[in-house]
């Protein structure tokens, strides 16, 4: 298992003076979440997710060697416009990984994004978009120093893309990724996220249609969110079970036992409101149309038997999530049931995905 010592480069033998790379990067759903964290990004608990394939970041990352060193400078766009406001996120960024990457005083960068879900879409960017950036920044150091080995180009992005934000750690790789120390997994760390293997059939092509509940600007910011953890009446228990989940829910997706599966996931997701509404300040980010989904999704599986559940981030939207082998029983139930509960009908299908994928 690499530490942080590892990702402190060495001189680099080669010198490269303008290019420019292309990569995609994955949004990821939380099944066990993280909600909670200590200094440098290190996570109060382990999470685990699936990482997506549709809701995505593509980012081209152009560099040319500037004249005098010292200090970042960049660009940067989003769907091709100036965005000055992502200025401080990437500065911060910048500021936080220097150490592990020196050559960023080096060079005049250009990042150039886009996504492909519609934004305010409610959906949180910051996980593909820090993974996008991180693995170009890899691409980069690659070039700088040739003889690296694919292990220490991922892990080492998902380490970087951590720093930039935490959850963006696990959408480096997929299909399932466990990010956090956890005593039952092997090579586990804090550090970065890495691949679990063992998933059943059932779950390799699993579904994940996203309801957009309210497309609004977040109420709690991430950084904001996790504070709330710093002396919460619960937190200690509430790390615990993360724990306890972790365990459960692996054997879960290595047996194919959906209904444990259903279980934990959508007992992580009410825990992860219910530590928002029994904080200080406290907040309810769910709105009536999530309730009622909920209801709709509890009363369709208990009548059906279809076992369909759901997932939530940290605002109102709700993840279906199912077996692609219900999928039209599923969707069919979506349309007519759900739709009328999100704003303008919007929804997105997604489903479990691989990872980052290089462009050119
Ligand atoms: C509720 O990764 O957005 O989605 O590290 O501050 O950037 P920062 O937080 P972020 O938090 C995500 C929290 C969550 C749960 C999860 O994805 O595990």
């Amino acid at each position: 298992m690499a530490s942080v010592q590892d990702f402190i480069p060495q001189p680099y033998t080669e010198t490269t003076d303008k290019g420019s790379f292309t990569w995609s990067a994955p949004s990821n759903i939380a099944l066990v979440k993280y909600w909670g964290k200590k200094a440098n990004q290190i996570p109060a608990n382990p999470s685990i997710s699936f990482t997506l394939s549709d809701c995505k970041t593509i980012t081209t990352l152009s560099f040319e060697k500037k004249k005098s060193t010292g200090g970042f400078s960049f660009d940067l766009l989003f769907e091709g416009q100036p965005k000055e406001s992502f200025r401080p996120k990437i500065e911060k960024f910048f500021e936080r990984v220097v150490q592990y990457l020196p050559f960023l005083e080096e060079y005049h960068f250009i990042i150039d994004t886009q996504n492909t879900f519609p934004h305010s879409s409610g959906i949180a960017s910051s996980a593909s978009g820090m993974a996008a950036l991180a693995i170009n920044l890899m691409s980069l150091e690659r070039l700088l120093k040739p003889d690296m080995t694919d292990d220490y180009f991922y892990q080492k992005a998902s380490f970087l893309a951590r720093l930039g934000s935490g959850s963006a750690c696990r959408s480096v790789k997929g299909s399932v990724v466990i990010w956090g120390n956890h005593e039952t997994t092997d090579n586990s760390t804090d550090l970065y996220g890495i691949p679990y293997a063992e998933v059943h059939d059932v779950f390799k092509t699993y579904q994940d249609t996203i309801l957009l509940v309210d497309k609004g600007e977040k109420q709690v910011s991430s950084t904001v969110g996790h504070d709330l953890m710093h002396g919460h009446p619960f937190a200690q228990q509430r790390f615990a079970q993360a724990h306890e989940n972790l365990t459960a829910i692996k054997r879960a997706l290595a047996t194919g036992d959906v209904d444990t599966f259903i279980k934990i996931t959508e007992s992580e997701a009410l825990t992860l409101h219910a530590m928002m509404m029994t904080s200080l300040p406290y907040f309810i980010l769910m709105k009536p149309n999530t309730l009622e989904i909920i209801n709709k999704i509890w009363q369709y599986r208990a009548e059906t038997g279809v076992p369909v559940c759901f997932t939530l981030d940290a605002g109102a939207n709700v993840h279906v999530l199912y077996p692609e082998n219900v999928a039209s029983k599923v969707l069919a139930f979506i349309k007519a049931e759900l739709l009328g509960y999100c704003q303008n009908n919007q929804y997105i299908c997604d489903k479990i995905g691989t990872g980052v994928v290089f462009v050119g």
